[in-house]
């Protein structure tokens, strides 16, 4: 069922816009504002939550991650994100008007159950995001959020993450709207900038060959690094575990600011560099940590909003993504982070569907 693609990965890859509009549209009312009814999730849910604790593993932990940057700069609410093996067997600093929110694609990942069962002693403000219909998580949590991506067969995860990007945007307006943190005007542009993602990654598809053709470059090389700034670094994170786990690359995701608090003494003469500059606020000061690192010889592929860069001091390749908020790149810079990913792998001679050692749902401990 690969549909004439040479692995599940690539097909999931390619499948990301249709799965994005399955989560999305149905959630969007005739108004254009956010709309749980057909999930059953009371408006009263959102009301008195106070700080939300999200808590998962792998991929679905730094789905949450970009999640928290995003709710927190645009909603103003306390988002910590918990490591599901480290926070169950912590002392959960949460209460009743906490809401955690537990996000798996499986819905049976052991520690991450395990975390559910654990918040589910100190609130009934638990919400699962999960993919797979009946899971365990989605039966043990107060209220689900499905993600309707379809089967994610492929051990890397690629769609499951931006739908569950996307359903803490859903979350976001809805929280915003109920807690008069945004009005309906802010709520219904917000959505209307997360209806156009499908689109937009259509785009990014559209240039796969550009990329494929640039990973030639990695099939030997031992260590890459991934840097950004505020939401770009949290995808970082992903996009550094998408070529770590199919192309056994040591591949590190950093804060642009923290090079040179350590990692810069790793920066060689052609060690990649995969820089993400689509934050505004932040864009100079990411453009100068690039510097420094093509200055120590570094690889510098370049991901941002610009239409062409002509310094050749500044980065070896150039993807230019279409102008768009600073919180809405996620979802255009992780699926070029996902080709890299995928075609390092199957040149190295791979198979990405089935790294070694790794399996798809960690149901044992
Ligand atoms: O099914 P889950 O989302 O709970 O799985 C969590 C992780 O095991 C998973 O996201 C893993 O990190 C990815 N498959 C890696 O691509």
């Amino acid at each position: 069922q690969k549909e004439g693609y040479p692995h599940y990965m690539i097909k999931e890859i390619h499948e990301q816009p249709q799965a994005l509009v399955r989560t999305i549209e149905p959630r969007i009312n005739p108004d254009n504002l956010p709309d749980f009814s057909a999930d059953g999730i009371p408006d009263s849910f959102f009301e008195n939550c106070s700080d939300i604790t999200v808590v998962a593993c792998g991929t679905a932990l730094y789905a949450g991650m970009a999640g928290k940057n995003m709710i927190q700069n645009v909603l103003g609410i306390p988002v910590s994100v918990a490591i599901a093996s480290e926070f169950r067997y912590e002392r959960p600093v949460i209460n009743e008007n906490s809401m955690v929110i537990v996000t798996s694609q499986s819905g049976e990942t052991i520690d991450t159950l395990e975390a559910l069962r654990l918040a589910r002693q100190y609130t009934h403000k638990t919400l699962a995001i999960v993919n797979v219909k009946g899971s365990s998580i989605a039966r043990e949590s107060d209220q689900v959020l499905y993600t309707h991506a379809g089967p994610e067969i492929a051990v890397a995860s690629t769609k499951a993450y931006s739908v569950q990007v996307a359903s803490f945007y859903l979350l976001a307006a809805k929280i915003g709207l109920v807690q008069g943190k945004m009005t309906k005007k802010e709520a219904q542009n917000f959505l209307a900038t997360l209806k156009e993602m499908p689109g937009r990654i259509e785009t990014v598809l559209s240039h796969e060959k550009r990329i494929q053709d640039l990973t030639d470059r990695f099939t030997n090389v031992p260590n890459a690094f991934y840097i950004g700034r505020g939401l770009d670094y949290r995808v970082a994170m992903e996009a550094a575990l998408k070529l770590k786990e199919i192309s056994y690359i040591h591949a590190e995701a950093y804060a642009a600011g923290e090079l040179k608090h350590g990692t810069i003494s790793l920066i060689d003469d052609g060690v990649p560099v995969i820089a993400l500059a689509t934050q505004h606020k932040v864009y100079s000061k990411v453009i100068s940590n690039i510097r420094e690192t093509k200055a120590r010889g570094a690889y510098v592929i370049l991901i941002s909003e610009d239409k062409k860069i002509t310094d050749p001091t500044i980065c070896d390749v150039h993807f230019s993504i279409p102008k768009v908020d600073d919180i809405f790149s996620v979802f255009e810079s992780i699926v070029i982070c996902q080709l890299i990913g995928y075609y390092t792998s199957v040149n190295k001679g791979i198979n990405p569907d089935q790294p070694r050692n790794l399996a798809k749902s960690v149901t044992v401990e």
